[in-house]
């Protein structure tokens, strides 16, 4: 199929290799053709109950039958209303209100808006700078690719960028230690604390390597927030709904964000849906000024919510957390062991189910590329992460996944590691 009349998102042509073309789904497996695929990626990073979950089909049909679409401008339904409700329940009730959005670009987006929004109605007109980390993912739609640290580089030709971003370096807890991030956090804010708004971070950095913000960091980080009045947005799109093993990553680390940012595991990434939620601070501003400028035809499409419902349902009837927890110490103990036999490790770090493998490739992301398509030809999905600080693989597999389909994971990148070392 190479004259296929789609473009293919992110990466140019001759770096992406064959596209697979995905004729059926099922549990943790996709399959191409006659080929079986682990799907160690779940997705991407979005199917966390497994492909082809019937009770999420038929929570979507039904709902197709009573209202596939309403005007989300001057309509609403039972469902919408359902989800927002759920979503802060289900966040334990720190938030008190939630936007809908389509992706998790767009959750970003809004986050970014709000954040600006609420200062200004603070008449903090100076305050409209939002902190990131320089090798963050926030999404590729304008506001979130500047926020987006990690591919700064390929940005020159869409510019000029939006304004008023500040990037600072992530606490890498192997590359430095903390106390050292620590000073450099306290200068950033000597620096840029009286212009900033918000402070928008991935609790555990995914592509810059499953990188989680030590506890000290983050301790020293609500501090300061707190004392140059800043915002703190969690973007939990990949990290929320269990995937590091608690339903969201802040409540691990005892924060409290003003906004949070969802999509991906939401509805089992069947359907575009993302959410943000505002806590009680903002959502009294927008309260008092009436609206937010934010608005696309499917934010709350019902159908993507009735899946939201669905999943949020079973996530709640079952012990994720503990199941979670349960597989990903499993994968630890086997990643590690495999860490032991073989050279090409150099670090793995696990969270939940989101597992990171530092890999030796010299910094270069052709060779993780080429890394990615061998796993693939021998079974397994990955993800081939990239940036100045750490280069490897990500997994991030459906929690359905088995004990035995884990060793299978693991044996297939045993041997794909081991070809690379015979042919290098
Ligand atoms: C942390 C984080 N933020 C934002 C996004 C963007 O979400 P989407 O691809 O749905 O626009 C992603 C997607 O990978 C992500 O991992």
């Amino acid at each position: 199929m190479d004259d296929y009349r789609i473009i293919h998102p992110i990466l140019p042509r001759k770096d992406y290799g064959k596209i697979e073309n995905v004729t059926k789904a099922e549990g943790v497996y996709v399959y191409s053709g006659d080929k079986e695929l682990l799907d160690g990626i779940g997705g991407l990073w979005n199917v966390i109950l497994g492909h082809g979950n019937k009770e999420i089909e038929q929570a979507i049909a039904e709902q197709l039958a009573e209202v596939g679409f309403i005007n989300p401008w001057t309509c609403c339904t039972d469902i919408v209303y359902k989800l927002a409700d759920k979503l802060i329940h289900f966040a334990d009730g720190d938030f008190a209100k939630t936007m809908f959005t389509c992706t998790g670009s767009e959750a970003v987006e809004l986050a970014i808006k709000l954040a600006r929004r609420h200062q200004a109605a603070k008449e903090k007109h100076e305050k409209k700078y939002i902190a990131v980390f320089e090798t963050s993912y926030h999404g590729t739609h304008y506001g979130s690719m500047t926020a987006t640290g990690v591919d700064r580089e390929y940005y020159g030709p869409y510019g000029p960028m939006l304004q008023g971003f500040a990037y600072l370096p992530i606490p890498f807890e192997s590359k430095q230690t903390t106390q050292a991030a620590i000073q450099s956090l306290e200068k950033f804010f000597t620096k840029y604390g009286e212009k900033l708004g918000g402070f928008l971070l991935e609790p555990i950095l995914g592509v810059s390597g499953v990188v989680k913000l030590p506890d000290a960091y983050v301790k020293r980080l609500k501090e300061l927030c707190e004392q140059y009045d800043v915002l703190l947005i969690f973007d939990e799109i990949s990290t929320g709904f269990y995937r590091t093993g608690s339903k969201f990553a802040y409540q691990e680390m005892n924060m409290k964000p003003d906004i949070l940012c969802l999509s991906k595991g939401i509805n089992n990434g069947v359907l575009p849906l993302g959410a943000v939620l505002i806590g009680n601070e903002v959502a009294q501003m927008i309260k008092d000024h009436d609206f937010i400028n934010h608005f696309s035809t499917q934010n709350a499409n019902p159908l993507c919510c009735a899946a939201g419902v669905k999943t949020i349902e079973i996530l709640e009837r079952e012990n994720y957390g503990e199941i979670v927890n349960r597989k990903g110490a499993y994968f630890k103990q086997k990643i590690e062991a495999l860490e032991k036999e073989v050279s090409f490790i150099k670090e793995v770090r696990i969270h939940g189910l989101m597992i990171g493998i530092e890999l030796e490739m010299e910094n270069d992301f052709s060779k993780v590329l080429e890394f990615v398509t061998d796993l693939k030809e021998e079974g397994l999905l990955a993800y081939p992460y990239n940036n100045k600080y750490s280069t490897g693989i990500m997994l991030l597999p459906p929690y359905i996944v088995t004990l035995d389909q884990i060793d299978s994971m693991v044996t297939i990148l045993k041997n794909t590691i081991v070809k690379q070392i015979q042919y290098s």
